[in-house]
């Protein structure tokens, strides 16, 4: 692992920044492993500023995301597809081919994981950016999830339902009860990994990542079998190590 401890999450998404965009500029076709969540908004926000300010261009990426809700019309707003486009490809101008979101309203989802699988084989991931959940997971992978899962399909844990509650309570809804993930598998194919983490409530779960044993209990503690991860975490996340 390369550890960063930055100060404060500005810090935090600022060196993520500097990450991601040495790879965004020594490509030639840069592809994209991207993440939905609050840890990584700070650094959509810097690739934004970039872009407008610097002219950084986006035409010739290619992005794939982790993970879906199953059952929501693409254009609801909370899907991953919707989060995606209000946090950062809205501000970018990455042509609509090149974004792959898992399609959580296909009428085969079987056959949707396994095409999402295939498409993900004719490109190499050359970053993917990832956040931990306080259990350590990654993506949509629970502790207990076997290291050879591709991309496939979960029922969310009461737990994760209960933290997701806020943002369809509003509208009267429930939470979906499953969604797609890229398996672990998929995601130890990238080349490069970066995961961000940050405040007190990840410091257990960093620690686990980092410094425990290698088990399906903590799914990210996978990444030690990584060759190339990256990790930023600010004071709090890193307050265990
Ligand atoms: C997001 C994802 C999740 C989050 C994790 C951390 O696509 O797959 O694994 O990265 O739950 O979420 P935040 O960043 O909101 O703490």
């Amino acid at each position: 692992f390369k550890i960063i401890v930055t100060e404060n999450y500005d810090e935090l998404s600022e060196k993520a920044f500097e990450v991601m965009k040495e790879v965004i500029t020594s490509k030639s076709n840069p592809v994209l492993g991207l993440a939905t969540g609050s840890s990584p908004i700070g650094l959509y926000q810097n690739m934004i500023k970039d872009h407008k300010e610097n002219g950084t261009s986006y035409k010739n990426v290619v992005t794939f995301n982790l993970d879906e809700y199953i059952g929501l019309k693409r254009d609801h707003s909370q899907t991953y597809w919707t989060f995606m486009h209000e946090n950062l490809f809205n501000g970018l101008d990455i042509p609509d081919a090149n974004v792959h979101v898992p399609v959580g309203d296909s009428d085969n989802i079987q056959a949707e994981c396994e095409k999402y699988e295939e498409a993900m084989k004719n490109f190499e991931v050359d970053i993917q950016l990832l956040g931990i959940g306080a259990n350590g997971h990654i993506g949509f992978n629970e502790p207990g999830t076997s290291f050879d899962t591709l991309t496939h399909t979960v029922v969310l844990k009461e737990k994760t339902r209960q933290d997701n509650a806020r943002f369809f309570d509003p509208l009267g809804e429930e939470v979906p009860t499953e969604a797609i993930t890229m398996g672990i598998a998929t995601i130890m194919k990238a080349k490069k990994i970066l995961l961000v983490a940050n405040g007190k409530n990840k410091a257990d779960a960093v620690y686990a990542m980092i410094k425990g044993p290698v088990t399906e209990e903590c799914p990210a503690s996978v990444l030690q079998n990584h060759p190339d991860v990256t990790v930023i975490v600010d004071r709090g996340a890193a307050s265990k190590l």
